[in-house]
């Protein structure tokens, strides 16, 4: 029996983080463009380096594949140099911007503050934010998952209006399951997928269930079909299996089987 909510639609990203050449992107491209030109089901993005995104947006302008960042300044034009404005990406073409990924948040020590900030421009530029939340192995294993989950949803659910809530995608990603080849067990996202879209229920009763909430951490072609048949589970946020062109669509395709059956 297929338990997809039939009002949400799958999404897969891919996030290629801090990898490719104009070469290698372009190799890339031409291959997704061309094997996902059939796909109507499943909504399908790559989130690339800053510099490789004019080449996204001309090998990708005509077909159903979409673009976007990985992060972004938190101000909106001035003298900042080395950042790059919303207005920018959407200059680009970009659909999506990644904020609050769990590198940004560990490495370059984005806090809850920054996060928002960030959300804020990218909506003012008309673009879809990707929240990423996830809990550190610690914090799992002394039962923390939950209260991490919560205080960095409240943090946004408490900062954005109705309208700019309905416009943020959520991406659950285990800091312990990223880039590690540790998957959470599809039970394990599935248990906190559901409890996401209940914080976002008690905020937004009417836009839960509407509210697309994406896994990420060692998605795989091989366990991408077991995660997406998961009830809350709405599709993937891809690191290291994005950059691998059959990987990425036989996780495209994993997500289509996923909604089909
Ligand atoms: P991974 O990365 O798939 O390589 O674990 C996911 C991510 O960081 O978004």
């Amino acid at each position: 029996m297929n338990m997809k909510n039939t009002s949400r639609r799958p999404l897969v990203v891919g996030n290629w983080k801090m990898h490719g050449s104009l070469e290698s992107v372009t190799t890339l491209l031409n291959f997704l463009r061309h094997e996902l030109q059939n796909n109507t089901v499943v909504d399908v993005a790559v989130c690339a380096p800053f510099v490789h995104l004019p080449l996204c947006r001309e090998l990708l302008t005509i077909s159903g594949i979409q673009w976007g960042a990985q992060n972004v300044s938190e101000h909106t034009v001035g003298a900042y140099t080395g950042e790059i404005a919303a207005s920018m990406l959407a200059d680009l073409g970009c659909r999506y911007v990644l904020v609050g990924h769990s590198e940004r948040r560990a490495l370059f020590g984005e806090m809850d503050a920054m996060v928002i900030a960030k959300i804020k421009q990218v909506l003012e530029a008309g673009l879809k934010p990707i929240l990423c939340v996830g809990e550190t192995l610690a914090e799992r294993e002394c039962d923390a998952t939950e209260a991490v989950i919560a205080r960095q949803l409240h943090a946004v659910l408490g900062a954005l209006t109705s309208e700019q809530l309905a416009e943020l995608v959520v991406a659950y990603e285990p800091v312990w399951a990223i880039g590690t080849g540790k998957t959470a067990s599809p039970e394990q996202a599935q248990a906190v997928h559901a409890y996401i879209r209940q914080l976002w229920k008690e905020k937004q009763p009417e836009q839960a269930e509407r509210l697309i909430v994406l896994y990420g951490g060692s998605v795989k072609a091989d366990n991408a079909r077991l995660l997406f048949t998961q009830p809350d589970v709405d599709g993937g946020l891809v690191g290291g299996a994005a950059l691998d062109q059959n990987q990425f669509c036989a996780i495209v395709n994993a997500a289509e089987q996923a909604w089909n059956h």
